[in-house]
């Protein structure tokens, strides 16, 4: 059996297990209840309440504007849905930045109101002392490098990053003190395979994929984007396993149809009992 497969609960240790033992990791977003309850059912071994919700649920462009709050609140609806997965909540923008008490007060606030069971965060060396921090506290805590979205404005595009060999070397740098200080896990957001597959290699935490080639320890992608509820965006790296956008748009359409020409709701469809003195 399967390491994952032996446990009842999949715990940062489980992950770390799996690598060793050479299985791949397999990681979505969730945002909600019963979204997080139908994708754990399937037998997810993690899901990211990601600050994507500011995209995919809250409509905005980039991750910036979504508030702890916020997060907390799609948090704890996931955290209800979930028996087996585990549940990891991005520090959303401004959370953490600042200086690391407050990266610190804002991963109490979402580990004690949310019930999840670790913090991602974005960056590498400026966040180091954010993320010693909190893992004094003893929560676990999963990094993000390569494409770090709450950084857009600095980049100015979504491109691939560290195609250049200063930018790759930093990369590297950055994971390797990531696993020193402590993190349980690594995702690496759209970069060169060749480069994801030598942090893999070079260190002994999970690395976690997004456009990151086939040679990492696991792979994530967006719920919304890899179910095709998301419409527009259709990067290289997604694969598209359903298209829910056509399934809700005809079922939708027929219900529309069927009020308007008064097909529904039928007999079968309705309460119709004597009305008593
Ligand atoms: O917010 C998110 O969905 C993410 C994934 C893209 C890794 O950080």
């Amino acid at each position: 059996m399967s390491v994952s497969g032996k446990v009842k609960r999949i715990t940062v240790h489980t992950l770390q297990a799996m690598k060793k033992a050479g299985e791949k990791i397999s990681m979505l977003t969730a945002y909600d209840f019963s979204m997080a309850r139908l994708i754990d059912q399937s037998g997810i071994d993690v899901i990211l309440v990601g600050d994507s919700a500011s995209n995919v649920m809250a409509g905005h462009e980039t991750t910036l504007p979504i508030t702890l709050d916020q997060m907390i609140y799609h948090a704890s609806s996931v955290v209800r849905g979930v028996s087996k997965a585990l549940v990891v909540i991005d520090l959303p923008f401004g959370s953490y930045q600042g200086n690391s008490k407050e990266a610190l007060n804002s991963t109490i606030r979402i580990m004690k109101e949310s019930g999840a069971h670790a913090v991602k965060l974005e960056g590498g060396s400026q966040v180091k002392e954010s993320i010693v921090r909190i893992l004094s506290a003893g929560v676990p805590v999963m990094g993000h490098l390569g494409l770090t979205p709450q950084s857009i404005y600095k980049f100015g595009t979504y491109t691939v990053r560290a195609t250049h060999r200063d930018e790759a070397d930093k990369l590297l740098a950055d994971a390797k003190m990531l696993e020193e200080i402590g993190c349980f896990s690594i995702v690496l957001e759209k970069i060169p395979s060749s480069l994801a597959k030598k942090v893999a290699e070079s260190i002994s935490i999970p690395v976690i994929g997004i456009g990151a080639g086939p040679d990492v320890d696991g792979q994530v992608l967006v719920m919304h984007d890899m179910l095709g509820i998301t419409q527009e965006f259709k990067p290289r790296f997604l694969r598209q396993y359903a298209d829910l956008s056509s399934i809700v748009h005809q079922a939708v359409g027929q219900y529309i149809k069927d009020v308007k020409a008064g097909d529904f709701p039928n007999e079968q469809e309705m309460y119709d009992p004597e009305i008593r003195a």
